[in-house]
């Protein structure tokens, strides 16, 4: 079976309530009938229902760009996977670069926000990325093996068929330079030849690995044709619905 490519929109922290109920429209209209690539829309988690709104009844999921892992309880500020998944969630991004090397989060809060969330019926984008000494010091394999491994700790087989991995090199996320192609498909086969030692083959070909990192409309078909590019996690060029939607027929098989 070919991997279906899987297309997701991180806005991070862009838009207004009114820009994203736009956006979203856009990208709706855009989109038609179109069933042979899947997309999502991740928008700042006060939009969650205006864009669940705007999506309702289309093939566009909704997902979120980062959760808590508690049901709920003393945790100001915190969003639970049970509150994402009554937003009609259907992903949420975890591990992001940003929030690893801006916030601080270590892969043991990785590790506990994937597990809660797909514990609670959500699928999880868990991103993975070196930083570009990492690269430079030969570190690349290292690094993404950590990441995934911590990521992963105690989530069982039967729940990564909802498991979506996203390769996102720092040194490539809205810096405008774009992992090549080659690289990009270099690290993708290394993720999934790790990910076959922990869950198996069959897990390892049926996963699908997103790259990220300063995809555009001019790069992105390149980048979607490598044999193990399953996918685009799309932050800067999904604020345009034009540059976003060239990118969604980049994946078209
Ligand atoms: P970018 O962001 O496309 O703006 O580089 C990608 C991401 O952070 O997911």
């Amino acid at each position: 079976m070919p991997r279906v490519k899987l297309v997701a929109g991180n806005w991070k922290m862009y838009t207004t309530a009114g820009s994203a109920r736009d956006l979203a429209a856009a990208v709706r209209n855009g989109l038609g009938a179109e069933d042979r690539v899947a997309v999502a829309l991740c928008p700042p988690f006060p939009w969650l229902p205006i864009v669940a709104e705007a999506l309702a009844g289309s093939r566009i999921s909704l997902g979120a760009q980062d959760v808590y892992p508690e049901k709920e309880g003393a945790f100001t500020g915190e969003v639970s996977p049970g509150m994402l998944l009554d937003a009609g969630c259907r992903y949420v991004i975890v591990g992001h670069s940003e929030r690893r090397h801006v916030i601080g989060e270590k892969d043991t809060l990785i590790n506990l926000k994937a597990r809660a969330a797909l514990e609670a019926g959500l699928s999880v984008i868990l991103c993975v990325g070196e930083k570009l000494e990492e690269r430079d010091a030969n570190k690349t394999e290292s690094v993404l093996d950590n990441q995934l491994t911590w990521g992963l700790r105690d989530v069982s087989s039967s729940q990564v068929d909802r498991l979506v991995v996203a390769y996102e090199p720092v040194w490539a996320i809205g810096t405008g330079r774009n992992a090549t192609p080659e690289q990009a498909q270099q690290a993708h086969v290394f993720l999934r030849w790790r990910f076959s030692q922990l869950y198996g083959e069959k897990s390892a070909n049926s996963l699908l690995i997103q790259y990220g990192g300063s995809v555009k409309a001019d790069n992105a078909k390149d980048l979607l044709s490598q044999a193990d590019v399953d996918g685009a996690l799309v932050g800067g060029a999904s604020l345009k619905a034009d540059s976003f939607l060239a990118i969604v027929r980049a994946a078209l098989p």
